[in-house]
């Protein structure tokens, strides 16, 4: 197995490589003058062996999608045996369907031209809608860290019998997986996503959260203004402390001091997307299920 770490994701792909004892091949990148790609892998020996290519897709998303596209189909172009994709964070995973007539179905684009480019296993990492994700040719793992959240948690003692939140009626699995480590209770803040526009907007809702602290899990933080919405619902009825913790901290335009502002006593994120609040690290994971398909 040869790991190769992405320009978006070096770190967490070197980490990979150092837990499994893997060799990796790194690439070398540039851009012409008009803002294309140029890349390079530092060898060609890829004959007969499985690539594990590591690169998120988050925000400049398209920027490492093209990246992504030119790393896989040159390790095919080279005798490459199996090309596994490893996307933390997989672009475009939210227009899993249409919803209005006429109407792109985004994460089936992106998943064709993965395979297109000679990939044959994505993992992704709480993506979207993993069942979704489950219909097309490309098999795809999809992965939680949700349990790598709350052991953060509970490992710096940030909180105590805290209540785990999810955002969403749909995400409540999620909040479930998090009170097997947390273990104060779980319930969730009722949303709605606007058709058009996109928006997810919430509803009120009392909640049993009165003097304990608690922690809103979400898959996405992009502008952090659902998030801070649910911060401040939970704050007023009398939480203690509240953190906001998610899988991809996209954070978009001031999603941070939004949240901060509403209450928040900190923004806790993972790896999946490389950021400021990125302290917990998905490698454990994935190299978990890398192990398993061997
Ligand atoms: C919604 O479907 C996702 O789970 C997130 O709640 C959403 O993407 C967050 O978006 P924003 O941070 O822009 O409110």
């Amino acid at each position: 197995m040869i790991i190769v770490p992405g320009p978006a994701s070096r770190e967490l792909g070197h980490e990979i490589a150092k837990q499994l004892q893997a060799k990796t091949v790194d690439t070398f990148m540039k851009r012409f003058p008009d803002g294309e790609y140029y890349i390079r892998f530092e060898t060609e020996d890829f004959q007969g062996q499985d690539i594990i290519i590591v690169q998120t897709t988050a925000p400049p998303q398209h920027e490492s999608l093209i990246q992504l596209f030119l790393m896989a189909d040159t390790a095919a172009d080279f005798g490459a045996k199996s090309i596994t994709a490893v996307v933390p964070y997989f672009a475009y995973a939210r227009q899993d369907k249409r919803f209005l007539i006429g109407e792109a179905f985004s994460v089936k684009t992106m998943v064709k031209l993965l395979e297109s480019c000679g990939i044959s296993q994505i993992i992704t990492v709480n993506s979207h809608n993993p069942k979704v994700l489950e219909t097309f040719n490309v098999p795809v793992k999809d992965l939680s860290a949700i349990p790598l959240l709350a052991e953060y948690f509970k490992k710096e003692g940030l909180v105590e019998n805290a209540i785990s939140l999810s955002l969403g009626k749909k995400a409540l699995a999620i909040a479930s997986e998090a009170d097997s480590i947390l273990k104060g209770g779980f319930d969730y803040v009722p949303t709605q996503r606007n058709k058009v526009t996109g928006k997810v907007t919430l509803e009120e809702r009392k909640l049993k959260v009165e003097n304990h602290d608690v922690v809103i899990f979400d898959d996405i933080i992009s502008s952090g203004g659902t998030m801070a919405k649910a911060v401040k619902m939970v704050k007023e009825q009398g939480a203690k402390k509240v953190y906001a913790a998610c899988v991809h901290p996209l954070l978009v335009g001031n999603a941070e001091e939004r949240i901060l502002a509403n209450g928040a006593e900190a923004i806790v994120g993972t790896d999946c997307v490389p950021s400021k609040i990125s302290v917990v690290s998905v490698a454990p994971i994935i190299v978990e299920a890398l192990k398993e398909r061997e």
